[in-house]
């Protein structure tokens, strides 16, 4: 079966690290890893929180050292989400987490660059770059990579922020969105995912996100969903992201049924697809089987995905074409 085509607009490139390939990385770098085979490392993928997920997720980036290692991360996500049935992907990038432990920006951004640069020919994949702002750093960490970043010159879409959401509410970033926005860059920010629905707010709000990762904890506030159901923002739903990190507690206990039949904009994607069970189609392939989506839901989802996408409208354009012709 041909899956349908879908824009995944919520990814981290560094959650697409497989067990085998952070293995052989570390293998080929010289990192010393205390597991001793896949199987040893796999059994770490238990996580009672996003904070439990985290200190893996930064602890096996050890193991990225060179810009062919980016590269070779990004293309792999990239001919896996290929198989996925995406056609076009906006990744996030960590670029704190590299520089902290001595990478040079310069190293980071060729690779994931180079990778990308030629998605749309290798692997059928339009994509773009949003550089992530680690939230549990200082907002002058975040203003000098944001800096670091465009003097590169690298293209990017935008700039978005995630890691460790309670305690770090949007407003402690409200200059490096500004500084973002004089750019001309898009910008969107996790919030609602552990964080309360008051983070959704200030994203809105104080940094003018024109979309929500995550954004579930929403449905807590009956005023927050009728203004997003309003200006139809998009929110960017991980069901086994969710799942994984105890967000909730069963997939089929999962609220993106509730916030379709709400009115909310909202797509499918897959956060970290390494370590929370699976790309794309198996996340549609969950919510599909679990909640009793039917195919005019799903085409929603594909439809969604795309028009919340930063693509110019000609791929838009095309997509949403494809998506209609099933
Ligand atoms: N970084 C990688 N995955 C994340 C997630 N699900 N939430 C916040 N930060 C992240
Ligand atoms: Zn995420």
């Amino acid at each position: 079966m041909v899956p349908m085509p879908f824009a995944e607009l919520h990814l981290h490139l560094e959650g697409t690290l497989e067990p085998e390939t952070i293995l052989r990385l570390a293998e080929r770098n010289r990192i010393d890893l205390p597991y001793a085979d896949v199987d040893a490392l796999s059994a770490q993928y238990d996580f009672a929180d996003l904070q439990s997920f985290l200190n893996l997720y930064y602890a096996n980036m050890a193991t990225l050292q060179t810009a062919a290692d980016f590269a070779e991360m990004t293309d792999a996500y990239l001919a896996r989400a290929a198989r996925a049935g995406v056609r076009h992907a906006e990744v996030f990038l960590d670029p704190q987490a590299h520089l902290s432990r001595g990478i040079a920006l310069e190293e980071v951004m060729d690779g994931v660059s180079t990778a990308l640069e030629s998605s749309l020919a290798t692997h059928g994949v339009s994509s773009g770059l949003i550089i992530a702002m680690l939230r549990d750093h200082s907002a002058q960490s975040a203003m000098n990579v944001l800096d670091a970043v465009v003097a590169l010159g690298k293209p990017i879409l935008g700039i978005g922020l995630d890691s460790a959401e309670v305690g770090h509410p949007p407003s402690k970033f409200i200059d490096v969105f500004a500084r973002a926005r004089a750019e001309g860059l898009h910008l969107v920010a996790h919030a609602g995912e552990e964080g309360p629905p008051a983070y959704i707010w200030e994203a809105l709000d104080l940094l003018g996100v024109e979309r929500v990762d995550h954004g579930i904890r929403c449905l807590e506030d009956d005023a927050l969903v009728e203004r997003l159901v309003t200006e139809q923002t998009p929110l960017t739903v991980c069901p086994l992201s969710n799942v994984r990190l105890r967000v909730v507690d069963d997939i089929a206990d999962h609220p993106l049924p509730a916030m379709l039949q709400r009115g909310l904009n909202v797509s499918v994607n897959s956060d970290d697809p390494a370590y929370f069970g699976g790309y794309l189609d198996d996340n549609v392939t969950a919510v599909r089987d679990a909640l009793g989506l039917d195919e005019a839901a799903l085409t929603t989802l594909a439809r969604n995905s795309v028009t919340a996408s930063f693509a110019d409208d000609t791929r838009k354009v095309e997509l949403l074409a494809e998506i209609a012709s099933g």
